[in-house]
């Protein structure tokens, strides 16, 4: 199939993505300039060196994350009593998921008390994502709070990022019944998962002084960009993480990919470039033309692609109502 990623320049392009911009209904995006991307170039092999120290430090997943994350791959086929019983394996995920099916925006008649009354309520698959959504906290809480307190408000946003794809991805899949709804779920979680380790890098030199402490968002942006996708492959490689979910994370900026599950390739792509999208990518052009070329690979016309828009919109909002409040503060914090 001939790409279709759209030429920045020329003026049918840049009218078709005006067109799709309007259609999505996407935000403002911080405008992108080549000199961020020229100045991202020349952090990223310091970025490449502390990646490289960093991926020797790497926690082995833990036992009751592997579990869980398991679990929701096979939801449909497990009974109510192994759901509760696998959750049940790390208190501080059952309490989050209790907490959860009982914030506002599960709220039902009367107080959940137990992780039975939970399934019960909501159902297997939805408890299984929210178990899932907290486990998947363990990769992004890896590190320090001194870490994790340079550019704040971007570890959140990776942890709703993955969190969107990921509910995005199960919704789209069985509305659309192209891809299996459990495997697109923790496909989602894992896509983007080298985009937060990269971000550990970038923290880690700016407390090095090796990094400026205000550097631009953009160029950060650039970084992630340029490397995400080989740091996310390794760190899903050590964790075993099974192939058929590790080949579509390796895979997923590709026009086509290189395993044999092409919808779901394109299935992924989208959701994550509409993510990316939604949330106000300076990336803008780039992540139009993925999303315009697997929308014409899984045969969505322009009122299908409506509906996702809405739909990755509304799991925007979920994925924060499971994972709470956002950093307010932008700064970063002093004493680095
Ligand atoms: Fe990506």
């Amino acid at each position: 199939m001939a790409s279709v990623v759209l030429p920045v320049g020329e003026p049918e392009a840049e009218t078709r993505a005006q067109r799709l911009a309007t259609l999505l209904a996407l935000p403002e995006s911080r405008p992108d300039h080549p000199a961020y991307r020229t100045r991202a170039q020349a952090i990223v092999p310091a970025v490449v060196s502390e990646i490289t120290v960093d991926r020797q430090q790497l926690p082995a997943m833990p036992m009751y994350a592997l579990a869980i994350l398991d679990l929701s791959r096979r939801i449909q086929m497990v009974e109510a009593a192994e759901v509760v019983a696998t959750i049940a394996r790390d208190p501080d995920t059952a309490a989050h998921v209790l907490k959860v099916a009982n914030s506002p925006f599960y709220r039902g008649v009367s107080q959940l008390t137990s992780l039975r009354d939970a399934v019960i309520r909501l159902g297997r698959r939805e408890v299984g994502e929210v178990a899932a959504v907290a486990a998947s906290r363990f990769m992004f809480n890896l590190y320090t709070r001194r870490l994790r307190s340079v550019l704040p408000r971007s570890w959140y946003d990776e942890h709703a990022h993955a969190v969107t794809i990921a509910l995005a991805a199960s919704a789209l899949s069985r509305i659309l019944g192209v891809v299996d709804a459990d495997h697109a779920f923790s496909c989602g979680l894992f896509l983007d998962i080298g985009r937060t380790f990269t971000l550990r890098s970038v923290c880690a030199l700016v407390i090095e002084k090796k990094l400026p402490a205000d550097i631009e968002q953009n160029v950060v942006e650039h970084i992630l960009d340029e490397l995400h996708v080989t740091t996310g492959e390794a760190a899903l490689r050590f964790w075993n993480v099974p192939p058929s979910i590790l080949e579509v994370c390796r895979d997923h900026h590709l026009d086509e990919p290189n395993h044999a599950s092409r919808e779901v390739h394109h299935l992924m792509r989208l959701t994550a470039a509409l993510s990316m999208l939604k949330a106000g990518t300076p990336l803008r052009e780039r992540y139009l033309g993925e999303v315009d070329y697997s929308a014409r690979a899984l045969g969505l016309d322009d009122p299908h692609m409506e509906v996702v828009a809405r739909i990755i919109a509304s799991m925007r909002k979920k994925a924060r109502a499971l994972l709470g409040d956002r950093p307010e503060s932008t700064e970063v914090l002093s004493g680095l």
